[in-house]
C-alpha cells in the first residue's frame, strides 16, 4: 500500500532490502509530509497568534486549520477540544496534572496492567503528590483485560480511569466503548491512550464518549514532537492550566493573571506550528487512503504473520495468541532445552538482514514482568508493509534462530 511515497523505505540496510517492522515505536513519513516541513519553513515561518504581519497571519491560519483537521479526524465536536501537546506522554501528563488539581486525598485512579509507562508513571506521580490511591485492573490468562475485575474496582472514590485503546505490546484492543459507559455510570472521568490505536483503527471520540484521548503525530506518519490531548469542552473549561507562560494568558499583571480561552489555556509557549502543519498533511494522507482500509490491511498482515510464525517455529510463544491484533504482535522463541533466546539477540541478527523490529520491554515493564520474561520481540506494521516484509522477516528469523539455538 503506497510504499513508494516513503523515501526511507527505498534504502538498503546491511546490503539488504529494508523491512521496517517497528512502526509501533514510530512510523516513517510520506514525501508529502517531509516536503510540507520544508515548505512551511520556506514560505510562512513566523510566530503565531502574536503579530499582525502577513507571515504571522498565514502561519496562524495554517496552525488553526491543522487543529480543525485533527478535530475532524477524531470527530471532536469542535476544534476547541483539541489541545496540541508534545506527544502522548505530554498529553497524559497535562491531563494527570490538571485533573489531579481537582482531586482530594483518598481519591482513586485506575489504570490497567497493560499500560505503557506514559500511561502509568504520570498517574503514579499524581497519586504520590496528592495522596491518591492507584489501582491496577488485571488481565485474564489470555492477556485480555479482565473487565469484570475492572468494574469491581469502581467505587465512590474512583475519579479517573486511564486506559489504552490498543496495547503497544500485545496489539489487542480493549472494549473501550463499553468500558466508558460503565465508568460514566459511576461518574468516573475516562482518558483513552490512543497512541497505538490512532495509526491502526478509526477513532471517533463522540462514539467512544471518552472524556479525554491522547495520541502522537509521529505514530501516524506525522512529525515527532507534536501530539494531541482531546478533552470534552465542558470538562476542559472547568480545569486549571497545566503550565504557565505566553499564549495561555489573557491579562497579566504582577499581582494576577487571567487565563486564555480553550484550547490556548493549555498551550503555554510558542506552539510547534511547523509540526502542526506537517501533522495536518499526515492526517490528510491517511484520510485519502481511509482508516478502515488501513485497519483491514494491518489486521490481515497480523493474521498472516501469526500463522506463519506458528507454522515455521515449533518453540514459539506468541502473546495473546489467536486474538485479533491491530498492527502489533509480540513473541519469544525458545531453544529445545526450553531456555529463552534473548529477544535482543534476535533483533540484532534480524537487523543484520535488513529487518527492523523492537525487542525488550517496550516501555511497558510491568506488563513484561507479568509475562515472566526479560522482554519480547515485537513486530509492528504500518500501512506500507506488505507480504514481502513478512517473508523477509520469517526467512531472517529462521537463520537467526539457527545461529542462536
Ligand atoms: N511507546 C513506543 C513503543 O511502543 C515508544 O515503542
Amino acid at each position: 500500500m503506497n510504499s513508494q511515497d516513503f523515501p526511507i523505505l527505498g534504502q538498503q540496510i546491511h546490503g539488504h532490502r529494508l523491512a521496517y517492522l517497528d512502526n509501533a515505536a514510530t512510523t516513517q513519513k510520506p514525501q508529502q509530509v517531509i516536503d510540507s516541513i520544508s515548505y512551511a519553513y520556506s514560505h510562512f515561518n513566523a510566530n503565531i497568534h502574536r503579530a499582525t504581519h502577513t507571515l504571522a497571519t498565514i502561519a496562524t491560519e495554517h496552525h488553526e486549520h491543522a487543529r480543525q483537521t485533527v478535530a475532524g479526524f477524531i470527530n471532536a465536536r469542535n476544534a476547541k477540544e483539541i489541545v496540541f501537546t508534545k506527544g502522548t506522554t505530554d498529553a497524559i501528563n497535562t491531563a494527570a496534572f490538571t485533573i489531579g488539581e481537582t482531586l482530594s486525598e483518598g481519591d482513586e485512579v485506575i489504570v490497567s496492567a497493560m499500560e505503557h509507562h506514559s500511561n502509568l508513571v504520570p498517574w503514579q506521580m499524581l497519586c504520590q503528590r496528592k495522596k491518591l490511591k492507584l489501582r491496577v485492573a488485571p488481565l485474564k490468562d489470555d492477556l485480555t483485560l479482565d473487565t469484570a475485575q475492572l468494574y469491581k474496582l469502581f467505587n465512590s472514590r474512583t475519579k479517573v480511569l486511564s486506559i489504552a485503546h490498543v496495547s503497544n505490546v500485545l496489539g489487542i484492543a480493549n472494549p473501550i466503548e463499553k468500558i466508558v459507559k460503565e465508568a460514566h455510570k459511576n461518574n468516573i472521568i475516562v482518558l483513552i491512550d490512543a497512541a497505538q490505536s490512532i495509526p491502526h483503527l478509526p477513532v471517533d471520540v463522540q462514539k467512544i464518549d471518552c472524556d479525554f484521548l491522547a495520541f502522537s503525530a509521529h505514530k501516524i506518519y506525522g512529525p515527532t514532537g507534536i501530539g494531541v490531548l482531546y478533552g470534552k469542552q465542558e470538562i476542559l473549561e472547568q480545569l486549571p492550566p497545566y503550565q504557565g507562560g505566553g499564549e495561555m494568558i489573557n491579562h497579566v499583571s504582577f499581582e494576577n493573571t487571567t487565563y486564555n480561552t480553550l484550547p490556548y489555556k493549555f498551550e503555554a509557549g510558542t506552539p510547534d506550528f511547523i509540526g502542526s502543519y506537517a501533522f495536518g498533511k499526515a492526517l490528510e494522507y491517511v484520510e485519502n487512503i481511509g482508516m478502515e482500509n488501513i485497519a483491514e490491511h494491518e489486521r490481515n498482515l497480523c493474521r498472516l504473520v501469526e500463522r506463519q510464525l506458528k507454522e515455521k517455529f515449533n518453540n514459539i510463544k506468541i502473546y495473546a495468541e489467536g486474538i485479533e491484533k491491530s498492527g502489533v504482535i509480540s513473541f519469544n522463541i525458545l531453544r529445545n532445552d526450553g531456555s529463552l533466546i534473548h529477544p535482543y539477540d534476535i533483533a540484532m541478527l534480524l537487523d543484520q538482514q535488513g529487518v527492523a523490529v523492537r525487542s525488550g520491554h517496550h516501555c511497558a515493564e510491568p506488563l513484561i514482568n507479568l509475562l515472566g520474561v526479560v522482554g519480547t520481540v515485537r513486530v509492528s506494521f504500518g500501512l506500507y508493509n506488505e507480504e514481502n516484509d513478512i517473508n523477509q522477516l520469517i526467512a531472517a528469523l529462521s537463520k537467526s534462530v539457527d545461529i542462536l539455538s
